[in-house]
């Protein structure tokens, strides 16, 4: 899936990145200690963005790719951060039948972002879900707590206005 433009930049500050070059310290020579690190960078940063991917491949010496790696193969791992309203749309099999690929597509659309990305202005992150369990209502997507059913095309770029 292709990055676009439009993602919030990385801001990250001095004190995160000493935060997270102690705890590299202190762990690296362990066996298997990549993971445990990556957990805490993302406790620290809430992501894993590619430049806090580059600190720990050079404070651990080794290659970009293997952290690309295990950042992308676990779902744990988030590499975009989240919006102040995170959007999830339901893709279950009950809403995908009543259209929420469209209502997902439409959202892309218009925020400007694909799944898993997040707005330059942080408002707004966008990312699918299994069924949560309203499939009478499908198709069903999720901002923040509040729930939309039975969904349109249509409504959307209404409902995203109410949180202007
Ligand atoms: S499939 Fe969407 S709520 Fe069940």
């Amino acid at each position: 899936m292709s990055s676009s433009k439009d993602t919030v930049p990385f801001n990250g500050t001095k004190e995160q990145e000493e935060k997270l070059l102690e705890i590299i310290a202190e762990l690296k020579s362990q066996p298997g200690a990549l993971m445990p690190i990556m957990q805490k960078a993302q406790e620290i940063y809430g992501y894993l963005p590619v430049e806090v991917q580059t600190m720990i491949s050079n404070a651990m010496d080794i290659p970009l790719e293997k952290v690309y790696g295990v950042a992308t193969f676990y779902s744990q791992f988030a590499l975009n951060p989240k919006g102040r309203y995170q959007i999830s749309v339901c893709l279950g099999t009950a809403c995908y039948v009543k259209g929420s690929g469209d209502v997902y597509n439409k959202l892309m659309e218009l925020l400007g972002i694909v799944g898993g990305e997040c707005t330059a202005d942080g408002k707004f992150s966008l990312d699918a879900c299994r069924c949560v369990g309203a499939c009478g209502l499908a198709p069903v997507m999720m901002i923040n707590d509040d729930v939309y059913g039975r969904l349109s095309v249509e409504e959307i770029a209404g409902i995203l206005s109410k949180y202007e």
